[in-house]
């Protein structure tokens, strides 16, 4: 009897042995399959980029006025919301007539601002939270009093044609009637010439009256213009947002001097004074414009190789069609340009009455154009720009910050878009938006005003928002403040800002730094964002883009495995991070956004 159990249990013992040794030399024998291996990017590749507008972000000697030291103080804010670079609209020496973008001296800080030794601190402390910092840059123009106008106008040798200079086109009617030499229009309203007494020449202003165009066809500016770029590389400039870029040549007159004229749009909704009343054929998107910008390619990266340092960056201004956009990345020869030219089409393509299908067009749109190897970018607003919730709805905060840093590459992001600011109002009579003075009065000024969109930050519920002590701010702060504000959205269990800093983390997941995406209308209004890469967890962002609850089938969606685990929901949604979703479809209200984990494809 135990002889048969023993040989019993050595029987099975043996079997045992056998299935295991099986099963082991199997697992040796068949590898495993591991995730695959991922590229380093570059820092700017995937990171999340916050413009500040320093005049509106945080104030730091009570004149109610943004400066470099208030942002100095608030870059651990950056920190914590989870980004990796701030853009700073422009902190030069400025009389302010387009609030910076009026350079008159491009190696100076303006007064206003701080000092050069503040701006070498702001550096350096960024440097050590590991926050790029990107300049903006403005070669199109300088300010009439730049040193540069200043001499160009009394035609100094070297510099009589740093801009662009025209005689009056004669009139055949009467000789001393002096015409303007074309009807070209302002991007703010009039013509673009304007006399110079002193010179007796017109001068040419694509923007305000008091920011004259450099002439680029004249080799001291192309000379100059990589001067100060080296300039503030060599301060620890991470960057450049290059403004304005489409606006860099004009056509040049015929060999009589005369300019042609643009030939007129037929809008008759506007008068001969105001942009769009012509098409602009002359001065704008002329080719000669992108060998520039491939030239400034090659200065940054011949600096960076020399000095041994990070990527430095140029990012590209560019209102333009898709076509002359996508130059702005390089051209057919393989000549580099831009890391990239931002991409507007979410600010002029889509409002609150688009739906999912037009969202997911417009992606796609921005996507199928970029040239391979190329990588894409987002925005959603900035402060030329009425600010997202308003221009969309309240309810899409968090969709849109959502869809921001769940679509490949980077994100930008404009100061406030965290917290869902809002456009603040401006009265006629606290309107300092050249833009709004130009072209409108007090009946209109809001259809050109981009002061709604530049109000000062909100940084809690104190006096004016905590922005400055200053009785009164440059622009006033919105009224909203008291509910819309970092500080009580910290505080509270769930925010927008909340939401934005689950989503800047998740960025760092494989499937959104490296992975594929997918992207379609599952409903009309029910829009579909997926991301994914073989071996690492699926992220799926659903968002009804409607005003009205919308439900969406989830059971025919590719690349998408239940079960399925919310990581981030819009603040009004029912639902809460953890909730497990484990049904075919999804019913979403107006306006709600959910992100979801699943398992690898
Ligand atoms: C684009 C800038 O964003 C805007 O604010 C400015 O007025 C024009 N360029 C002119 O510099
Ligand atoms: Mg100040």
């Amino acid at each position: 009897m135990c002889n048969r159990v023993f040989s019993i249990a050595l029987g099975t013992g043996l079997v045992v042995g056998v299935v295991v040794g099986v099963v082991t030399w199997l697992l040796v024998r068949t590898p495993v399959e591991e995730p695959p291996r991922l590229l380093d990017l570059d820092w700017w590749e995937h990171t999340v980029i916050y413009q500040i507008y320093p005049r509106s972000f945080k104030d730091s000697d009570g004149d109610g006025i943004g400066d470099l030291k208030g942002i100095t103080s608030e870059l651990e804010h950056l920190v914590d919301a989870g980004v990796g670079a701030l853009w700073m609209s422009p902190v030069f020496k400025s009389p302010m007539k387009d609030f910076g973008y009026d350079i008159s001296d491009f190696y100076d800080i303006h007064e206003e601002y701080g000092t050069m030794a503040d701006f070498e601190e702001l550096v350096a402390k960024a440097h050590s939270l590991g926050l790029k910092v990107i300049l903006d840059y403005v070669p199109n123009h300088a300010s009439i009093e730049s040193h540069y106008f200043i001499k160009s106008e009394a035609r100094e040798p070297g510099y009589e044609n740093y801009f662009v200079w025209a005689d009056p086109r004669p009139d055949p009617e009467n000789p001393n009637n002096r015409l303007v030499p074309s009807n070209w229009i302002s991007q703010f309203g009039g013509t673009v010439w304007e006399w110079s007494e002193k010179r007796q020449q017109f001068y040419l202003h694509q923007f305000a009256i008091e920011q004259a165009d450099f002439n680029f066809r004249e080799q001291a500016v192309k000379d100059e213009m990589v001067n100060i770029m080296t300039f503030w590389l060599e301060k620890g400039a991470d960057g450049f947002r290059v403004d304005a870029i489409p606006h860099l040549f004009e056509t040049e007159p015929d060999e009589n001097g005369i300019y042609p004229d643009e030939p007129l749009s037929g809008n008759m909704f506007l008068n001969p004074d105001q942009p769009g009343y012509t098409t602009q054929v002359h001065v704008r998107d002329l080719k000669e414009l992108y060998v520039v910008v491939y030239d400034w390619k090659t200065a940054i990266e011949t600096w960076r190789w020399n000095n041994r340092t990070d990527a430095k960056v140029l990012l590209a201004e560019a209102y333009a069609n898709i076509i002359n956009t996508m130059l702005y990345y390089g051209d057919e020869k393989g000549r580099s340009g831009a890391h990239f030219p931002f991409n507007f089409d979410f600010i002029t393509s889509l409002n609150a009455n688009s739906n999912a299908r037009d969202f997911a067009y417009i992606i796609k749109h921005w996507l199928t154009y970029m040239p391979k190897g190329n990588v894409a970018n987002w925005v959603f607003g900035n402060h030329d720009q009425s600010r997202m919730p308003s221009r969309f709805r309240p309810n899409m905060v968090d969709g849109l910050n959502s869809l921001n840093m769940l679509l490949p590459g980077v994100a930008v992001t404009y100061q406030g878009e965290e917290i869902g600011m809002r456009d603040g109002f401006v009265s006629w009579e606290d309107t300092v938006d050249v833009a709004a003075i130009n072209q409108g009065d007090e009946t209109n000024y809001l259809d050109y005003s981009r002061d709604p969109c530049r109000t000062p930050y909100h940084w809690n519920n104190s006096t004016n928002a905590g922005f400055s002590t200053s009785e009164k701010t440059w622009l006033p702060v919105a009224e909203d403040y008291m509910e819309i504000n970092l500080q009580a959205q910290k505080d509270a269990d769930r925010s927008h800002f909340k939401v934005y800093q689950i989503l800047t983390r998740l960025r760092k997941e494989p499937a959104l730094s490296h992975g594929s995406y997918h992207v379609e209308a599952l409903t009309a209004n029910t829009l579909l964002l997926i991301r994914y890469l073989k071996g690492y967890d699926t992220y799926a962002l659903v968002f009804n883009v409607g005003d009205e609850p919308d439900i969406a089938l989830l059971n025919e969606v590719p690349f998408l495995k239940f079960p399925l685990t919310m990581v981030a929901t819009s603040v009004h949604s029912p639902r809460v991070p953890g909730n497990i979703h484990t049904i075919d479809h999804i019913e979403l209200d107006a306006g709600e956004a959910i992100v979801l984990k699943g398992p690898p494809t």
